[in-house]
């Protein structure tokens, strides 16, 4: 008998706060949780034969799971679907998305963590969820730490350090941050690749860069359990100057991070892999002017409420 999946399910997209990169490399990672970034909804198709299908317009993807397809959501579809157990025939998934696809917002692992729960059901063990999760994961990243997996399984404000549980960090209070879209397209893979690629050709500089972007996670998670914004918000810059030292920034994303620290940000960074995706700025007590400095250059930032999990 064809297995079922359950009506609906839904993941979280992620922000990294700190620590992108230097996770893939062993050190911690501050990451946080974007609510209902993806809801999926599974209907049966009227042919149990047919191919399943995946649609979710705010993405621009439509297609059928078809196993010889070459393409990476379809291949990762399936390769969820079947690590599961689930149907690989004779379902129609259509998904609702809040986050922009390819931004730094861990799309990805929103789609491959809401597949596995269509599977495995609302209430299944984080853990099992990360673990189907990560199997399409790898199809798109190659060899993530899995830091968005855990985020979009698990929600809030996570310390995490690849191969441990993740530990929910409490905050002192809910964290307002502002996530800017550079609107450049990127592939995580291939801005990984860029800095394993400096760590073998001057390991001796790219190494204590990896361990100055762990030291940032740890200072971050004090001055997050503190409240001491303004500590947090110096910290996001030299993690910036870090990163692009390693060359995942791009110049849209400086342009972007002055930007908001020319407008009163607190403190300003990439997120994710960078290379394009999405700058996060640390908004003072009133984000009005930070907001205004965005728009009249014709960019729509976000802000949003980072709570505790
Ligand atoms: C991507 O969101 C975060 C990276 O650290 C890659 C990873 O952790 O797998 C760049």
């Amino acid at each position: 008998m064809t297995p079922e999946l359950f009506p609906r399910a839904v993941a979280c997209g992620k922000v990294i706060l700190v620590g992108e990169h230097s996770v893939v490399h062993g050190q911690p990672a501050l990451a946080a949780g974007l609510p209902d970034a993806l809801v999926l909804e599974a209907t049966r198709l009227p042919d149990r034969g047919a191919p399943a299908t995946l649609s979710i317009p705010a993405w621009d993807l439509d297609c059928s799971l078809v196993p010889a397809a070459d393409h990476p959501v379809v291949r990762a579809a399936l390769e969820v679907l079947a690590h599961c157990d689930g149907p690989l025939t004779g379902v129609a998934i259509r998904g609702h998305a809040s986050i922009p696809a390819q931004a730094g917002l861990g799309s990805s692992a929103a789609l491959t963590v809401a597949l596995a729960r269509l599977v495995l059901g609302p209430d299944a063990d984080p853990a099992e969820v990360v673990a189907a999760s990560l199997v399409g994961e790898r199809v798109f990243h190659g060899n993530p730490s899995g830091v968005d997996s855990e985020v979009a399984a698990r929600g809030g404000v996570l310390r995490f350090v690849r191969g441990a549980t993740p530990v929910p960090i409490p905050l002192a209070r809910p964290l307002r941050i502002l996530l800017v879209p550079s609107g450049v397209a990127r592939q995580t893979a291939v801005q990984v690749a860029k800095v394993q690629d400096n760590l073998d050709r001057w390991p001796m500089l790219a190494r204590p860069m990896i361990a100055a972007l762990g030291a940032a996670a740890e200072q971050a998670q004090l001055a997050l359990e503190s409240g001491d914004l303004e500590s947090l918000g110096e910290i996001m810059n030299v993690s910036h100057h870090l990163l692009a030292g390693l060359g995942v920034s791009s110049w849209v994303l400086d342009e972007l991070c002055a930007v908001a620290r020319d407008a009163g940000a607190l403190g300003a960074k990439l997120t994710g892999a960078g290379g394009g995706g999405c700058m996060l700025a640390l908004p003072p007590a009133d984000p009005g002017p930070l907001v205004d400095a965005f728009r009249r250059r014709g960019l729509v930032p976000l802000v949003v409420e980072v709570h505790a999990p």
